[in-house]
């Protein structure tokens, strides 16, 4: 079965195409962050409109990528959720529309549910049960997976969520959109042994996670550190903001390696997927797989563009869904929330 995956819910167009027998045939992506970065993150707007314009030349690059016309395309995977509601509306009603036209089945994609399965694209992929720590923008989730659409939840955000955290942080030190990427890049400048950030929620039982007091931590700091009338030149200021991203980058890493540690003791599950947009993180995959052999288990993740949004990853789990039979109605909706445990199993 050839699956066309389409991927619109926040601030990149992902697009793909996966075959049952020969795995993902091709894959195209398209980021928005030049039409951001003057704003310092992601108007809900132009992200919509964007991918108006972007969804179909991306359809025509990924068909001639793989070398295949649509009509050979089996069924059509759109993530409907969560995200931001117009830009979850254009993917939906795109591979609605193109579903109907081919005379295909479409399937809504949780985008979640993409994320932990993304390793599943790897040649060394995970088998089920597994634990995954989701790491993304929106989410920070720990969940028991004991095969797809079977998803208990361990432990969450109970405020900001880790990628969310990063990227506020960086802004307050005056990085650039998307500030994890570049948080992450000036904490590798950092002295790890300057500042010493707390690790939140850890000295209680419990897999949820707190990050926004990471985030006013930081800001303290700055403004300890760096007042208005400071007399610091150029370079001590870049090596101060640079060692306050490696307390916090080494702060979030720790907290997320401690859970999982006690996720994996828990339940007594040895394996764990990382996955989102944050375990593109290199310290963080570094930790993950560390705590992962120290427990005698193994860490398993998706390769980084695998990591950030994509659409193989929504073909992949469109794929899944359709090849058990999984079939909607003509009508289709966006869900800008949703839980993973409302999945149906298959
Ligand atoms: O999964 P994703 O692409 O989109 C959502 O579903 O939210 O995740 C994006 C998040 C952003 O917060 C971004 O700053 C963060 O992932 N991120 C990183 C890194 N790369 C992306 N955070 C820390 N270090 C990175 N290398
Ligand atoms: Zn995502």
């Amino acid at each position: 079965m050839l699956v066309l995956g389409i991927e619109t819910s926040c601030d990149e167009t992902g697009v793909a195409l996966y075959e049952s027998r020969a795995g993902l045939l091709s894959h195209t992506l398209y980021s928005q962050i030049d039409i951001h970065a003057d704003y310092g993150g992601v108007v809900p707007e132009l992200a919509s409109r964007d991918h108006v314009r972007k969804t179909l030349p991306l359809i025509a690059e990924a068909l001639a990528a793989a070398g295949v016309n649509r009509d050979q395309i089996e069924g059509i995977a759109y993530t409907s959720g969560p995200g931001l509601v117009g830009a979850l509306l254009v993917g939906a009603a795109i591979g609605r529309g193109l579903a109907w036209a081919l005379g295909v089945p479409a399937v809504p994609v949780h985008h979640m549910e993409g994320h932990l399965l993304a390793p599943m694209l790897e040649d060394d992929c995970p088998e089920f049960p597994f634990i995954a720590l989701l790491v993304s923008g929106g989410h920070t989730q720990l969940v028991e997976v004991s095969g797809v659409g079977r998803y208990r939840l361990l432990g969450e955000s109970l405020d900001d969520a880790a990628g969310e955290a990063f990227d506020k942080t960086a802004k307050m030190l005056g990085l650039p959109y998307p500030g994890g990427p570049e948080l992450a890049r000036i904490a590798a400048q950092g002295d790890p042994g300057r500042f010493h950030f707390p690790r939140p929620m850890t000295n209680r039982p419990g897999l949820d996670f707190s990050f926004s007091g990471l985030k006013t931590f930081a800001l303290n700091t700055m403004h300890k550190e760096l007042p208005d009338h400071h007399t610091l030149d150029e370079q001590q200021v870049m090596q101060t903001k640079a060692d306050i991203a490696r307390a916090f980058e080494d702060a979030v890493v720790d907290t997320l390696a401690i859970k999982c540690r006690r996720a994996v003791r828990e339940t007594g599950c040895k394996r764990l997927v990382l996955a989102g947009g944050v375990s593109a993180n290199r310290q963080l995959r570094e930790k993950i797989q560390q705590t992962l052999k120290k427990e005698g288990g193994r860490a398993y993740y998706p390769r980084p563009e695998f990591c950030t949004d994509n659409g193989a990853m929504i073909a992949y789990a469109g794929w899944q869904r359709l090849k058990a039979g999984q079939r909607e109605s003509l009508r289709f909706n966006a869900q800008p929330r949703w839980q993973l445990s409302d999945l149906s199993a298959l």
